[in-house]
Formats: C-alpha cells, structure tokens, sequence
C-alpha cells in the first residue's frame, strides 16, 4: 500500500521543500521506494536542490496533457524518485489541475511512499496539492505568524480528513524572541516530530544542489533528517559507526596514493 504523506505550511519559507527533499532522501536512504512529487508549481524550486534542474519533461507537461507522469520521473540523489515541477512560469491556460487524479491513481501502488511538496497558503492550488494525501507532515518556524499559519492548514487538513503526523520545528534560533518548542507543541496540539535549528549548511546546499544528507551525511542536520524518516516508517535509526583508521593503515594508504573517503559528490542524473 502508497502511503501519500504531504509536507505543508501555511507560510511559504518555512523549509517545506528543504524538508520534503532531505525527508525523501533519507527514505529512500532507508529502503523505502520513495517518490517526491513538486506540486508548488508556481513557486518550483525542489528540482534546484537536487541538482536535477533543467529536465524536459515536467509535472506542467503533464498536466498540460502533453506526456505522460512516467516520464516525468527523474532518479535523485539516494535513489529518490523526483518529480520535477518545472522552473518556468507555467502556462495556466494549458494546466488541468482534474488531471492530478490521474497521475496519483498511475502511481499508488507501485512505490512505498509519496511525499507531496506543497504550496503554502490555503488557496486552490494548496488544495490541489492536499487532497491526494492521507497524512501530512506540518513544518513551521518558530515565530507566530508562521505557527498561525500553520495552525489553520492544520484546521483544514483535518477537516479533509488527512491524518496530522505532526510538526517539524525548523530554523529554531534558541531565542527568546521566539517560541519554545513547548510553545509550538501546545498551540499546534501536535507532536513536534522534529527540531532542526537554523543552519546555514542548509542555505548553502540548497543554493548549490548538493543536499546535506548527501554531502555531510555523519552531521547533525542529516542525522536528524535520518531519525524523522525512521520513525516516520516505524524503523531503527542509528548513526553509521565511521571506522578509524590505524596509523599504519593511514601510512600505506598514503604510499599507494588512496585518497581518504568522501560522499560521492551528487553530479545530477
Ligand atoms: N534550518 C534552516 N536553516 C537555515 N536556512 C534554512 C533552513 N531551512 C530552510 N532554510 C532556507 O530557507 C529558504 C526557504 O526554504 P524552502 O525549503 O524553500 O521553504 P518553502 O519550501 O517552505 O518555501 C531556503 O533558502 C532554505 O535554504
Ligand atoms: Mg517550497
């Protein structure tokens, strides 16, 4: 059975697809099949942080009815499967939102999980984006604005009948002009899932393409993300062990010319 779980947030800049991205890695990572779906179609910008950018065929071309969604999947890093939106502004005229039934019904059953990345606001295309997903995943930052927000895509999920999984806390700055997790847990009445504080890591891998879970995957921000998707899929989660090397090791590896390990830098597929 698919489970189509949406990542959401009543504000746009909360980390929605930073979180959507890392997420589905780290799944895939896990041996879950897993499919990240881009439905912020106006605001495209996953297919940026995965470095697959630049793809011909999209998620506009298929709801333009130009092709089919099986060509619009595109292999990520850790064996993710990405849909890319599409980066230019999308012809609205051609865009049938109806034929998104379509889609999902080609594609549940044929992998684990499906992540929706969503727009943010309660609008139609927030709308559109919600209602293939039995679960949600809620991501806010700590200032009420964005918790309000938050609060009422949260309201109206329900109502729609889509199960709240609870609440990823991002960009947390440890401060006093900000909520407390304790806060943010009470006022959402929700299980605050995960912390991820504000890293500037993120802000550089998303601006290059290369996500974090890839590049650095032994640091905190990845091994959060790692916790998230095995709790999320009900399995064990714990932090590879790094083998330490001998000095002799170390001396012959130097003689023979071996290059110390580094994650394969991700190049695009
Ligand atoms: N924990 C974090 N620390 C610092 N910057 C972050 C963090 N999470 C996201 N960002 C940055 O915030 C910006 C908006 O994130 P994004 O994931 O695009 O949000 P959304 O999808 O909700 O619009 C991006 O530049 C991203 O790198
Ligand atoms: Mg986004």
């Amino acid at each position: 059975m698919t489970r189509v779980i949406a990542v959401a947030s009543g504000k746009g800049g909360v980390g929605k697809t930073t979180v959507t991205a890392n997420l589905g890695i780290a799944l895939s990572l896990l041996e879950e099949d897993t499919l990240i779906m881009d439905m912020d179609i106006n605001m495209a910008n996953l297919e940026l942080i995965v470095g697959l950018e630049g793809k011909q065929v999209t998620l506009q071309d298929v709801l333009a009815g130009k092709d089919n969604i099986y060509n619009a999947i595109y292999e990520g890093p850790g064996g993710v499967h990405i849909v890319p939106a599409g980066l230019s502004l999308p012809n609205l005229k051609y865009i049938k939102r109806e034929r998104m039934e379509k889609v999902f019904d080609q594609l549940i059953g044929n992998v684990d999980i499906i992540l929706i990345d969503s727009p943010a606001g309660l609008e139609r295309d927030a709308l559109a984006a919600m209602s293939p997903a039995d679960e949600m995943v809620l991501v806010t930052t700590p200032e009420v604005t964005s918790l309000t927000d938050t609060l009422k895509t949260k309201l109206l999920a329900e109502r729609m009948g889509i199960s709240i999984l609870g609440v990823v806390l991002n960009r947390d700055k440890y401060d006093d002009d900000f909520l407390t997790p304790e806060e943010v847990e009470a006022i959402m009445d929700v299980p605050i899932l995960c912390i991820i504080p504000e890293n500037e890591d993120l802000i550089s891998f998303f601006a290059h393409g290369t996500p974090v879970l890839i590049e650095e995957p032994e640091s905190p921000v990845s091994t959060t993300f790692m916790e998230l998707a095995a709790y999320l899929v009900d399995k064990e989660y714990s932090m590879p062990e790094i083998p330490k090397k001998s000095f002799i090791s170390k001396f012959i590896d130097g003689l023979l010319g071996n290059t110390p390990f580094k994650p394969r830098k991700h190049q695009g597929y």
